[in-house]
């Protein structure tokens, strides 16, 4: 028996009892994506890349951390200094994270762009919002863990929050400290958070969103059905199958991306105070407030957006209506598929309006961003309400002038108005 006989027998077996072949074709060999995806669709590969390199180095740093309030800080230096190859196993896991939410916040603008939440695919965009709202608790547990005067004084005013909520808010904050104020206790369980519940939750997440995505079919940036117009074998006449098109065609974005990782990790792993904030390289100190505290910067313009209420209202405080106000900023993005009401899905076909609202939010959004970083003060205290009142003004319209605007014609294959 030759070896190739060998080799299909032994895989007819598996196939028997395991459905490989199956899922090889349903998800790679015969998946069929349009022709004309763009470089705004190499996040989404990028993200399961830096995904799994948060995953690897964290189970390494995992090895030599110690999640106790005595020694978490020394233990990171210990990396630092004495584990081997412990550097660059700690830079990889710190820049991983802001590279994480770069990739990640591209990939979600490029939804914005294309329409990619739209009918059919509701709930990839769904499932991706969990995703990206997990990511932002996972980001926050794991900064707490260095147990920097940072880590110490924004998992404070995090904190803080739960506590303004009313009635049972106070109570609320201490169950989740399991303390009265931050110590050992929501170290460990910090600790157990960011290494195993949040982690676990995020690889089912990504599992269920690629499966959601594979059930539809991939969007594209014309925003074109390619499902609508198919060959005799039923095969979209716009489409290419995923692999090895687009598998070896992925392979460049990700050296491009690999290239500029590891000059960030090797020359650049503070990120300029942006990856690690100046106040974490020295430890905690409850007697010791860094003169600004500012949360690193994926999550500023949020942070931005709750600062920007500063008046009580209904006898309730204005930190309460900050949390509800940020809360709300993140939850609106939810439900963007009924919020555009456009016949069309791409910014290419959508109106004069949709293009205005989509740039001045984008800037909007950045400057919340630029805001967050700096002291209150920084800035008239108009600006960052009115930037506030700008963003969510974005999504409360789009009903309405994605409805009122006109569009142009969709052509019924990809390319065929060129
Ligand atoms: C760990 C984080 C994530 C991973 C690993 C991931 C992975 C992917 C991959 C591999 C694709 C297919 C390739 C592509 O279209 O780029 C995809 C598509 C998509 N993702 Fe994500 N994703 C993540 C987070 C998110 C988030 C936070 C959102 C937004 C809410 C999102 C929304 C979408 C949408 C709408 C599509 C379909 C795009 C289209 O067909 O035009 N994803 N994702």
């Amino acid at each position: 028996m030759n070896i190739r006989k060998k080799a299909s027998d032994l895989m007819a077996w598996i196939d028997y009892r395991l459905p490989v072949t199956k899922a090889y074709k349903t998800h790679m060999s015969e998946y069929y994506a349009p022709k004309n995806l763009n470089a705004w669709y190499f996040f989404g590969v990028l993200a399961m890349l830096v995904f799994a390199n948060q995953l690897l180095s964290g189970i390494w740093l995992t090895m030599f951390y110690t999640p106790t309030v005595e020694e978490a800080f020394d233990s990171i230096e210990y990396i630092m200094r004495d584990v081997e190859s412990g550097w660059i196993i700690r830079y990889m896991h710190e820049v991983g994270a802001s590279f994480f939410f770069i990739v990640v916040y591209l990939h979600i603008y490029r939804g914005f762009l294309y329409g990619s939440y739209k009918k059919p695919r509701e709930l990839v965009w769904v499932i991706g919002m969990f995703i990206y709202f997990l990511m932002m608790a996972e980001g926050f547990f794991g900064y707490v863990l260095p147990f920097g005067n940072m880590s110490y004084w924004g998992a404070k005013v995090i904190l803080s929050l739960i506590g303004a909520i009313p009635v049972f808010g106070p109570d609320l904050q201490i169950w989740v400290q399991g303390d009265f104020m931050i110590s050992g206790v929501t170290l460990s369980r910090f600790f157990a958070f960011h290494v195993a519940l949040v982690p676990l939750i995020i690889i089912l997440g990504v599992y269920l969103h690629l499966i959601a995505l594979h059930q539809v079919g991939s969007n594209n940036p014309d925003g074109i059905d390619i499902k609508a117009v198919k060959d005799e074998q039923g095969i979209p006449k716009d489409g290419i199958p995923f692999h090895p098109y687009y598998t070896v065609h992925d392979l460049i974005p990700v050296v491009i991306f690999l290239m500029l990782f590891f000059a960030a990790v090797f020359f650049f792993p503070g990120g300029g105070g942006f990856f690690i904030e100046a106040p974490n390289y020295v430890p905690a100190n409850n007697l010791s407030t860094p003169d600004h505290i500012a949360p690193v910067w994926y999550y500023t313009p949020f942070y931005a957006m709750l600062r920007a209420v500063t008046v009580d209202f209904l006898y309730l405080d204005a930190k309460f209506w900050g949390l509800i106000v940020m809360g709300g900023a993140i939850l609106i993005v939810f439900f963007l598929p009924w919020l555009d009401r456009s016949p069309v899905n791409s910014m290419r076909y959508k109106g004069r309006i949709s293009k205005a609202f989509l740039m001045i939010w984008t800037i909007s959004f950045l400057c919340l961003g630029v805001l967050g970083v700096k002291p209150a003060d920084w800035a008239p205290s108009w600006v960052s309400p009115v930037l506030t009142i700008i963003y969510f003004s974005y999504f409360f319209l789009m009903p309405f002038y994605t409805r009122w605007e006109s569009c142009k014609t969709v052509p019924e294959r990809i390319g065929a108005d060129r």
